[in-house]
């Protein structure tokens, strides 16, 4: 608060003490010229009569100790403008002290998981569970509720994974996020294949998943550009690198779909997906029981 707002504050506060004393002072006496107190002439029912008395003491003096408690209030407490108040007391000091004691408290529900290997957290109900809750917390938004994914959200619950199923992989993509980097295509296979060569390499592709059955010249024409061009990322046999976040593309799942139009656009614009980091989020040992969880829903434990 400025200065002038503190002066402002503060000579307002003192205005309306001041005004109550007044007033209270003023009120609890009788003046001259007053009706005594039987005789304001109002009668009703014939026996309830009204009488013009002042408060009683002990009444006024509770409204003088009020006054006494807001001076007092004032005097601890931060209120009277800019004036810390002798208590020392502070919303920001209140805040860090909740959050330490939230913090304590978390740091000590997460310590019995801490430096776990994957495999042995997924198969501990408590960690299980506390992994399912981070991850409605901070996976969900993207990958779904039940890590079934969205277009451009890969589903997590199934076999087929972009950056590697194991449980490091997992580990690390969820610690240090990944970046996808597809570049665009068109002109390069354009350039090699002529006009035709967009939906060759398209035709060719989807025929991997039996998507279509193209026939043999086109799928000859687009081997061939797939091996000069693709094979570099996707694998000669198209399945996929993980270290690269290159996708399996002879599978049925699909990061972003696998109609014609789609893969056009992937080809076109280019894929450029993000795993954020989230060790810098949410810490080591959150990331990694959220990982449990995930890895636990392809890896049901065989009992
Ligand atoms: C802001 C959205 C977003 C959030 C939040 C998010 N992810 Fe992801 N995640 C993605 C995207 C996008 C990809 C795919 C990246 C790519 O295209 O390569 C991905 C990829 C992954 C993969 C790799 C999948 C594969 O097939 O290799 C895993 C595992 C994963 N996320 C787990 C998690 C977990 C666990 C959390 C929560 C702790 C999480 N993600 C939170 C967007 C998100
Ligand atoms: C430089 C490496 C690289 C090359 C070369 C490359 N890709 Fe990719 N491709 C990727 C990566 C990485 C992704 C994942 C992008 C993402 O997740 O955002 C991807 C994704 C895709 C997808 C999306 C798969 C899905 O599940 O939705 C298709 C389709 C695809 N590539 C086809 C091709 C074709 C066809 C070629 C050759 C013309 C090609 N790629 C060349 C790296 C490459």
């Amino acid at each position: 608060m400025s200065g002038s707002w503190s002066t402002y504050v503060i000579a307002l506060v003192v205005l309306q003490v001041v005004a109550c004393v007044v007033l209270l002072w003023y009120t609890s006496r009788r003046h001259k010229g007053e009706a005594e107190p039987e005789k304001t002439g109002h009668v009703w029912d014939e026996d309830i009569t009204e009488y013009n008395k002042p408060l009683p003491r002990w009444w006024i003096n509770l409204f003088y100790l009020t006054i006494l408690f807001t001076i007092g209030y004032l005097v601890w407490y931060p209120g009277f403008g800019n004036f810390a108040g002798t208590s020392g007391w502070t919303s920001a000091r209140e805040h860090d002290a909740a959050k330490a004691e939230g913090d304590a408290k978390l740091a000590a529900a997460l310590k019995p998981f801490e430096g776990k290997a994957l495999p042995e957290l997924a198969v501990d109900p408590k960690a299980l569970a506390f992994g399912k809750g981070v991850f409605a917390n901070n996976c969900a938004v993207c990958h779904g509720s039940n890590a079934q994914g969205a277009v451009g959200y890969p589903n997590l619950a199934d076999q087929s994974w972009q950056w590697g199923g194991e449980p490091e992989q997992i580990v690390e993509t969820v610690l240090n996020g990944r970046n996808a980097a597809m570049p665009a295509w068109a002109a390069s296979l354009t350039a090699m294949g002529g006009a035709t060569a967009k939906d060759d390499v398209i035709s060719y592709v989807r025929s991997l998943s039996n998507l279509e059955q193209p026939t043999s010249d086109v799928k000859e024409r687009g081997q061939k550009l797939f091996g000069s061009i693709c094979a570099a990322c996707h694998g000669p046999d198209a399945k996929g690198m993980a270290v690269l976040g290159a996708p399996d593309l002879t599978d049925d799942a699909w990061v972003y779909g696998s109609t014609r139009e789609v893969l056009m656009t992937g080809i076109e614009q280019g894929r450029n997906g993000q795993m954020p980091a989230h060790k810098p989020l949410i810490g080591e040992t959150r990331a990694r029981l959220a990982a449990a969880y995930v890895w636990s829903l392809s890896h049901k434990p065989v009992h």
